[in-house]
């Protein structure tokens, strides 16, 4: 019997080591790995430059307290606001702690309370977070929800127009939704809630969680829409494996976070500043991204040629190297089967996979991966 609690519904496989794309399991199998730790590992296992930063780190200082300078939260920072809309960081340890700092942000800045998200949004599972997300099925059990958030159909300026009053702190949404099913904002969409928010005195926050740090081949997703978000939250990627969160608001935000009015012990300590410093350096050079834009549209490509006309395919979607296939039919099956292959990938709701290799990929492996997508695919049909 295990002494966890049994919020995750484990798959029978133990990881046990990893490098670059690959990971090995217990009994000694090497598997592809589509999943990157859901979007986290997007320079791939053991990458040299970050485990190089963060060695170097273990053997100086772990952990000392926001009580005192630190010159490499300073760095990280930096390289945020350089490669961003935003001018100032606050950094935490996860996703929804990003976004929680976000909602507080959000509100203490305009002194107002609504914010409006998005069916099929997931932006955490924090109090807060869990409310904010347009899924119900996060929700169960857990007795009212906090009144802040209002939730629009996604990709319907209309209903959003209709939503918005003097009352909203916020638009929060993600420019492709991750774990809703891998569903892009359409572009007139986006930029019509930028709009929206510019007339009504609202701030507009992007939840750059999944899609962020180089995924799609910008530093963040919303860059490839034309809009300058008031926030954007960040996690997942940052740290490459290192548990780390941030919040990157414009300077105009900067006295509703004064001294005092948030805060985390573990917030920028020193072995996740290290590692995130390695993977923004690495990750936020032009030609690293413009490779990740090629090696999206490559993987893209042939997915939509070889899968053409496969039983129950019903649309290839996504951008750089988040990708969604989605399906006439339940994907867990056909999940199971690309594992006994030796590939990892993922559901995004029940019907569709979604791919999210890491960024380092190269083109053998995505051929691979495809090879193993289609034999299993096959297997499934028969
Ligand atoms: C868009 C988005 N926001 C927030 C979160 C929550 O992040 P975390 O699990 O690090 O709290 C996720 C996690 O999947 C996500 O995809």
């Amino acid at each position: 019997m295990s002494a966890l609690f049994p919020t995750y519904q484990r798959w029978d496989l133990e990881i046990t080591h990893g490098e670059g794309a690959w990971v090995t399991a217990r009994d000694g199998k090497r598997y592809l790995d589509f999943i990157a730790g859901i979007a986290v590992c997007n320079l791939g296992h053991r990458h040299p430059k970050v485990l190089e930063a963060v060695h170097a780190q273990l053997d100086q200082v772990w952990h000392v307290s926001n009580l005192f300078q630190n010159s490499l939260q300073e760095e990280v920072a930096e390289r945020l606001v350089q490669h961003s809309s935003g001018d100032r960081v606050f950094f935490c340890n996860s996703g929804a702690e990003a976004n929680e700092a976000a909602i507080k942000l959000a509100r203490k800045a305009t002194g107002k309370w609504k914010i409006i998200t998005f069916e099929q949004s997931f932006h955490g599972r924090t109090f807060a977070t869990m409310a904010a997300t347009g899924q119900d099925k996060v929700k169960v059990g857990y007795g009212p929800m906090l009144p802040t958030f209002v939730y629009v159909p996604y990709n319907d300026v209309e209903q959003l127009q209709q939503a918005m009053d003097q009352e909203t702190a916020a638009i929060m949404l993600e420019v492709i939704q991750g774990e809703g099913g891998v569903n892009p904002g359409d572009p007139s969409f986006i930029q019509a809630a930028e709009q929206l928010c510019r007339e009504y005195g609202a701030l507009l926050i992007v939840d750059e969680v999944q899609t962020g740090i180089g995924r799609t081949g910008k530093p963040f997703a919303y860059q490839h829409y034309g809009i300058s978000p008031d926030i954007i939250s960040v996690a997942k990627g940052l740290g490459n494996g290192f548990p780390v969160g941030a919040v990157i608001g414009k300077e105009q935000l900067l006295e509703a976070f004064g001294p005092g009015s948030h805060g985390s012990t573990f917030g920028g300590n020193p072995l996740a500043m290290a590692a995130a410093n390695a993977t923004l350096q690495v990750i936020f050079e032009e030609s690293f991204l413009q490779d990740v834009v090629a090696k999206g549209e490559y993987l893209k490509k042939q997915l939509e040629a070889r899968l053409a006309g496969l039983p129950g395919l019903q649309e290839i979607r996504g951008q750089g190297l988040i990708l969604g296939i989605e399906t006439s039919f339940e994907v867990a099956p056909l999940l199971a089967i690309m594992r006994e292959k030796q590939l990892l990938t993922l559901g995004a709701g029940p019907h569709v996979i979604r791919l999210l290799p890491p960024i380092i990929v190269s083109k053998e492996e995505m051929d691979e991966a495809v090879d193993r997508i289609m034999a299993a695919w096959k297997e499934y049909m028969n």
